[in-house]
């Protein structure tokens, strides 16, 4: 069995140990593994690699260590989906070509038996329809988003919860000394997990995410009760897809043949509650310091289990799925069952009960 290794889309720490749990799971059986360099470049461009060498024989000296190491050894891209295929035109427009074919027959020219993909919901698009066309497949769910549906938690949350929560920790400080509204953008596309959770754990005042339209009057209530009690500072996190009550998400661009970017929601929220207060806010965005850096414990082990699962799926003969945890169990979902559906926060969760006990405001009338 030659089994090959891609990591695709946004980096999230925890993916290393994936790739050094499947090798070692693959190797162990006396199968080969292979990685292909920057999602699927590597195999479909390997002249634009040293030696035409987009893809890597691994074994197990070659993955020793690399638990530990944030971001992906493989490499990554966003940019380039075979599916959907950017091709400049002479008129300086661009046409999307359906390379699906073209790269199942590159895998199989390479001798590879199974693919296992590591992405989130973009990748496992891409795995899924490889696999129709005709290659094995295995997914392995990433973001630190976690809001991949069909799983109860990614790799790479715990991480970018805990620099969050270290981020406003540290933002408490300054904030009280200089009696300073702090709003922190984190990152959360279309789901507030990382804004909640740290919020909560950080013990933020406000907290703004996707699946709650806000208004701001109740922060800036909330902020001036506070300060009428002698508390003059206040944390709000906002997740970078939060949405103002009527209106949309704060985009700063769009690439093309990308997801558009978001961010600067912070800053607006930050100059109307200074209008709204009278007090000074400030802004710090966390972006992808969120993404970056050591894996804690509880990502590298999640990895190493994820890693692991889908070897063993390749073992039990199965293809097409996603490996997802559940009840702290691994099990396989049909990866057709896991794509293009979002796990937001549920509004009645415990953390979100929690989280209204202690009087953390949402942005809305409760
Ligand atoms: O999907 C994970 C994520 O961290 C999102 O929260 C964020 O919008 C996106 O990645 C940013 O991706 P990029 O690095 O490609 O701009």
């Amino acid at each position: 069995m030659r089994v090959a290794l891609s990591t695709g889309g946004g980096d999230a720490p925890g993916i290393n140990a994936v790739i050094r749990a499947a090798t070692l799971g693959a190797t162990r059986r006396g199968w080969e593994v292979v990685g292909i360099r920057d999602g699927f470049n590597g195999l479909m461009f390997p002249d634009q690699y040293p030696q035409g060498n987009g893809t890597v024989v691994f074994d197990a000296s070659s993955v020793r260590g690399i638990g530990y190491l944030g971001g992906t050894v493989l490499g990554s891209t966003n940019r380039g989906n075979p599916c959907h295929f950017p091709v400049e035109q002479p008129d300086g427009s661009v046409d999307y070509e359906d390379r699906t074919e073209h790269l199942v027959s590159l895998f199989h020219e390479a001798g590879i038996d199974a693919l296992i993909t590591i992405g989130g919901d973009g990748s496992l698009s891409i795995g899924q329809r490889l696999c129709q066309a005709g290659l094995r497949v295995i997914g392995v769910p990433k973001t630190i988003d976690n809001d991949l549906d069909k799983t109860e938690v990614t790799f790479g949350f715990d991480t970018a919860v805990f620099i969050a929560t270290e981020s406003i920790d540290r933002l408490f400080t300054t904030a009280t000394s200089h009696s300073r509204v702090f709003v922190v953008e984190v990152m959360g596309r279309y789901a507030g997990w990382i804004a909640l959770n740290s919020g909560v754990a950080a013990g933020a005042h406000a907290i703004l995410i996707p699946e709650i339209p806000f208004r701001l009057e109740p922060v800036a209530e909330m902020i001036n009760r506070r300060q009428a009690r002698g508390a003059g500072f206040a944390i709000v996190v906002v997740a970078e897809g939060a949405i103002p009550e009527g209106g949309g998400r704060s985009v700063l661009g769009r690439p093309r043949g990308q997801a558009e970017r978001l961010g600067g929601i912070g800053e607006q929220v930050a100059r109307q509650l200074t209008h709204l207060t009278g007090k000074e806010a400030r802004t710090a965005v966390l972006g992808h310091l969120l993404r970056g850096g050591v894996p804690t414990a509880q990502d590298r082990l999640l990895g190493t289990r994820f890693g692991a699962a889908a070897v063993r799926a390749l073992e039990q003969g199965l293809n097409g799925v996603m490996v997802a945890v559940h009840e702290l169990s691994m099990e396989y979902v049909p990866l057709a069952d896991a794509i293009g559906r979002m796990r937001s926060v549920p509004l009645d969760c415990d953390t979100m009960i929690a989280a209204r006990d202690v009087g953390i405001c949402f942005g809305d009338d409760v």
